[in-house]
């Protein structure tokens, strides 16, 4: 049989990249805390008609990235390609709004999307979201986009720029839609394929073509803003002045689209201004969708939020060193004491040491350079000697010094010395 490898564009994460990954997800649910979210969790399976009405059947996700199926021949089923749609669907499910006027939740977890994959770009690919539910902003957008430049810097992540745009409600949208549709028109033969097919489909997407030509003839397309109602003028004045206020710089931008149906009013995405990332340069984005939950069948609630991607901050954030995740590792000289080291480990374990020991025995050399491997600053051996004695010989793996410990007091003072670091 040919050797069976992960599929294509779905990551395993070894247990020596999870230290990196879980600093990022502590930091991340402290800054998410400090601000006020809640996490939650919800099913990597969802029905297919939940992505189909939120995210819009004209977006690249819905058209040819989304993983479907069909359960037994009885209904269409989606793996999540983003958290927003589930989490609405669980917030409208659970009448969430009646218990609370403002609802803000957070989340981690995979996503799935049918892409071709690249660094920074995967099939199975983790992201960290917030959602805020019942505030119209704008001063919770502005408070979200802070955080989110607040939660990069904690991660030592401050290369970034922030792109503001707003995309107005619905209509502004729709009549958007046909300003762009005629100023397209005419450039139709010179546009990129992909573009001629957005221009059926989804013009606005044409604005963020990367061809150079379409690029160029975007120039002279009219701008969104120039179509926003006085409302709309309103609430992005609101933001930027929020953002002013907070000191959170960001550029409008009025290009800025994003591949996503449910936007009205407030869009956002924060890049990273270094090459790190070639062309996968959003590490996050969001914006406001004042509209999904009444699309999906419930009361209108508005609500904003924004999603990033985990393995994109991981290749942004700096290298530090992780610290060990062992503190003392057990050395057996001779074979038949290992009963003894397992019961010792037993012990230290109690008083919340973190231990381990090579119980395969070995030669006390080859079990020493384990020790050093693993990261531990401190060897316990045990051989008929120290048994004898009723010791065990502790060594500092660092400062290259050893000295015996009475068995009764191995616990407690291996506590105090890791401790005191
Ligand atoms: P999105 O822009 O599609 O928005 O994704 C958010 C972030 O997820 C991106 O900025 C990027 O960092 C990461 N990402 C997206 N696709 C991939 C991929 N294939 N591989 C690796 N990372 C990826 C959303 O998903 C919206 N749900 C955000 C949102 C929340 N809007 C409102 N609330």
């Amino acid at each position: 049989m040919t050797k069976l490898r992960s599929v294509k564009g779905m990551n395993d994460i070894l247990p020596e990249e999870m230290p990196r990954w879980h600093r990022l997800e502590r930091e991340l649910t402290r800054v998410f805390a400090l601000h006020g979210y809640a996490e939650v969790r919800t099913p990597v399976l969802e029905k297919t008609a939940l992505f189909t009405h939120s995210i819009g059947e004209a977006t690249d996700i819905v058209n040819k990235e989304m993983y479907t199926f069909v359960d037994k021949g009885e209904e269409s089923l989606t793996l999540r390609p983003e958290g927003t749609a589930s989490c609405a669907r669980a917030y409208l499910e659970h009448s969430a709004g009646e218990r609370q006027p403002v609802n803000k939740w957070f989340y981690v977890g995979p996503m799935y999307r049918r892409e071709r994959p690249a660094r920074g770009r995967y099939r199975q690919f983790y992201q960290a979201g917030v959602e805020c539910y019942g505030d119209p902003g704008p001063y919770v957008d502005a408070e979200m986009i802070d955080m989110s430049v607040s939660l990069l810097a904690a991660l030592g992540i401050t290369e970034v720029r922030v792109l503001l745009n707003s995309l107005g409600g619905k209509e502004t949208r729709a009549r958007y839609r046909e300003a762009l549709k005629a100023f397209f028109e005419p450039h139709r033969e010179a546009l990129s394929a992909e573009s001629q097919t957005r221009l059926e489909l989804n013009p606005l997407r044409i604005l963020d073509s990367k061809s150079l030509t379409d690029q160029e003839i975007c120039q002279g397309a009219p701008p969104i803003l120039d179509f926003l109602g006085p409302e709309d003028v309103e609430h992005f004045d609101g933001l930027r002045a929020a953002l002013d206020a907070l000191g959170t710089p960001y550029e409008v931008d009025p290009s800025l689209v994003r591949g996503l149906d449910y936007y009205t009013r407030t869009l956002f995405e924060v890049q990273t201004t270094s090459d790190e990332l070639g062309a996968q340069s959003a590490l996050l984005g969001g914006g406001r969708y004042d509209g999904m939950t009444e699309e999906l069948g419930g009361k209108a609630t508005p609500s904003v939020g924004f999603a990033m991607g985990l393995e994109r901050l991981l290749l942004m954030m700096p290298v530090t060193e992780e610290p060990t995740t062992l503190d003392a590792f057990m050395i057996t000289a001779g074979s038949e004491l290992r009963s003894q080291t397992l019961v010792l480990a037993k012990e230290l374990r109690a008083a919340g040491l973190r231990v381990d020991a090579d119980l395969r025995g070995g030669s006390v050399k080859s079990q020493l350079r384990r020790a050093s491997k693993t990261g531990a600053r401190f060897a316990l051996l045990l051989g008929e000697g120290e048994v004898a004695r009723g010791v065990v010989q502790l060594k500092d793996l660092v400062a290259h010094e050893q000295r015996d410990l009475p068995l009764a007091e191995v616990a407690r003072e291996l506590a105090a010395l890791v401790a005191a670091g």
